[in-house]
């Protein structure tokens, strides 16, 4: 067996579900219905009774999710929609879609989320909503956020991509703007075995929106009552993340779990009053604000010198991954919406995401543990 340490490991998560998933592939095989039917049905209203929220809308991916909510609000063309730089760039792409503007605001120095203090330096005229990213499990600042769009008429859509079973004071992620987008992306903490998303939304009327966009603005008889198009989620997809939801707050639970293990481990190596200054107190650990539940989909750390800690770890076996290496506003497709964000700059070139997945090995995070020690002593 290898003893290389790997950021992910879809394999193993398969093999412990085995044969739930291979009855469930079987059941869609043997019902002869591939697309929109019984299964995706049953997963929307599973979903959305597991955020509690009332509606789920079942998509093919969590950018058509945003996209598709930011339609159903009548964003487009000639509208801003405020959102941060330090994200995927799936959540700009999104907004582009729908013909609107993004607008990239800094994030907080602590979470790395959208800070709401940075909204009213960018509201204009055109400006028609904003998008709060839950990055990496870690829920934003929604109550300054819902405060600030709703005196000002704003829709708020939250990217819950990275944040599946997340609580914001106690109450899931995905329930708190007008409508939430997920992305089913295997790597997701609820995957699925290919591409698939969701909208929800507490507002029929929204939801009826976004089911008719995402199916060439049919009704039921087939007859186009507006344009759409055809993002749908497929039945084998839907399938699978209904056998894989009923796992989602053990495996949260266990992320949760080795995310302590590494926080202990590590903050040895953190500054701190108690802990004056040396050379290798440089790390800085995620925080985990008190109003959150936070659900790890990454476990990222800040070091001054990333790069030679990240190739030190490698070549002791030790995988890890950079999320994100050059913010949206930074990479050259989107040069056009680039403004100093100086947050988002500064951890650019500090992030690095440890190896954090449910099947992970508690011996091995104190391996991780013990090698970023050696790296820094
Ligand atoms: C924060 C964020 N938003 C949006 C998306 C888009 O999801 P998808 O890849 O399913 O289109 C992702 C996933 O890549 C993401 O991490």
């Amino acid at each position: 067996m290898s003893d290389e340490i790997f950021s992910i490991d879809l394999k193993a998560q398969y093999l412990s579900i085995q044969p739930e998933v291979d009855a469930a592939i079987a059941r869609v095989f043997a019902s002869g219905q591939f697309i929109l039917g019984a299964e995706v049905e049953a997963f929307e209203r599973e979903f959305a009774e597991a955020c509690g929220v009332s509606h789920a809308v079942g998509v093919d991916s969590g950018t058509s999710a945003i996209q598709l909510s930011l339609l159903a609000c009548s964003v487009g063309a000639g509208d801003e929609v405020i959102t941060v730089s330090n994200t995927a760039v799936a959540t700009v792409t999104a907004i582009e879609l729908t013909g609107a503007k993004p607008v990239l605001v800094d994030v907080h120095p602590q979470t790395l989320t959208l800070d709401p203090s940075k909204l009213e330096g960018s509201l204009t005229s055109r400006t028609r909503a904003v998008v709060p990213v839950h990055l990496f499990g870690c829920p934003a600042d929604l109550n300054p956020i819902l405060d600030f769009a709703r005196t000002h008429g704003l829709f708020v859509v939250e990217d819950c991509a990275q944040a599946h079973g997340a609580t914001y004071h106690g109450k899931p992620v995905g329930g708190w703007g007008h409508l939430s987008a997920f992305s089913f992306y295997p790597t997701k903490n609820l995957g699925a075995y290919g591409d698939g998303g969701a909208v929800l939304t507490n507002d029929s009327a929204l939801a009826e929106r976004v089911r008719l966009l995402r199916q060439y603005g049919w009704d039921g008889n087939r007859i186009s009552q507006q344009k759409g198009m055809n993002t749908r989620l497929d039945e084998m997809q839907a399938a699978i993340l209904r056998v894989k939801l009923r796992h989602l707050d053990q495996w949260n639970d266990r992320r949760r779990e080795l995310a302590a293990l590494y926080k202990s481990l590590l903050m040895p190596l953190v500054f701190s009053e108690a802990n004056p200054p040396k050379k290798r107190e440089r790390l800085t650990l995620p925080v985990e604000p008190p109003e959150t539940h936070h659900v790890y989909h990454q476990f990222v750390v800040r070091h001054p010198q990333r790069d030679a800690l990240r190739n030190y770890l490698l070549e002791h076996g030790i995988h890890t991954q950079i999320h994100y290496p050059v913010p949206i506003h930074l990479q050259p497709a989107y040069r056009d919406l680039a403004v100093p964000l100086p947050v988002t700059e500064s951890a650019a070139d500090q992030i690095l995401s440890l190896p954090l997945y449910p099947e992970l090995r508690n011996e091995d995070v104190e391996k991780v543990c013990q090698t970023i020690h050696n790296f820094d002593s």
